[in-house]
């Protein structure tokens, strides 16, 4: 058990079972884009931790990159206007594979699918860690899944409960 800010929180995922399942989720992607080149772009700033353990299991020709979503009220109309900041790679013709921590309700990742195919990539895909599919509203399921979980607050492995937690090496889920 752990204490993050207010809350307490039990191990829910090892950091063996982590690292083991993703050796496997980065041998199925070795696999399924041999002989191509793939541009991983990490969505910050939870999915610094995995990207990392990630990377290390591929073996692919490869650039990786970190974005960071950016929300601000546009100049002439009253709606958020979102942004996709840090990227600096073209991503035209190119193979994408996006990389989350977590794909909950699902919105995040449909915009920024949105937003990296206005580049015309040849393709994008979503790798995500962790996966509550009776959130998920998105258009597109995740396509390289870790763990499928329910939909109950986990933190740790970049993730974090009010910007706490992201160091915990392994997922808690809180403590009911
Ligand atoms: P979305 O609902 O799929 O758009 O997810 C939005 C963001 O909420 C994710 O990228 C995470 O940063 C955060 N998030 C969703 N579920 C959790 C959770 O259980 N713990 C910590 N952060 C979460």
């Amino acid at each position: 058990m752990t204490r993050v800010g207010d809350k307490q929180f039990e191990v829910f995922i090892t950091a063996e079972e982590l690292q083991k399942e993703i050796a496997s989720l980065a041998a199925h992607i070795n696999k399924e884009y041999a002989g191509k080149e793939v541009v991983f772009i990490a969505v910050l700033n939870g999915a610094f931790m995995f990207a990392s353990d990630l990377m290390k299991n591929i073996s692919l020709d490869c650039r990786i990159s970190f974005v960071k979503m950016s929300s601000y009220k546009g100049l002439r109309s009253t709606g958020t206007v979102e942004e996709l900041i840090g990227l600096g790679l073209d991503l035209k013709g190119k193979e994408v594979i996006l990389v989350e921590d977590i794909v909950d309700t699902g919105l995040t990742i449909d915009k920024i699918i949105g937003l990296v195919s206005e580049q015309e990539p040849a393709s994008v895909k979503v790798c995500t860690l962790l996966y509550k599919p009776t959130a998920f509203k998105g258009s597109k399921e995740p396509d390289y899944v870790g763990f499928s979980i329910p939909d109950a607050f986990v933190v740790g492995y970049g993730l974090d409960y009010m910007e706490l937690g992201r160091n915990l090496n392994a997922i808690y889920q809180i403590k009911s």
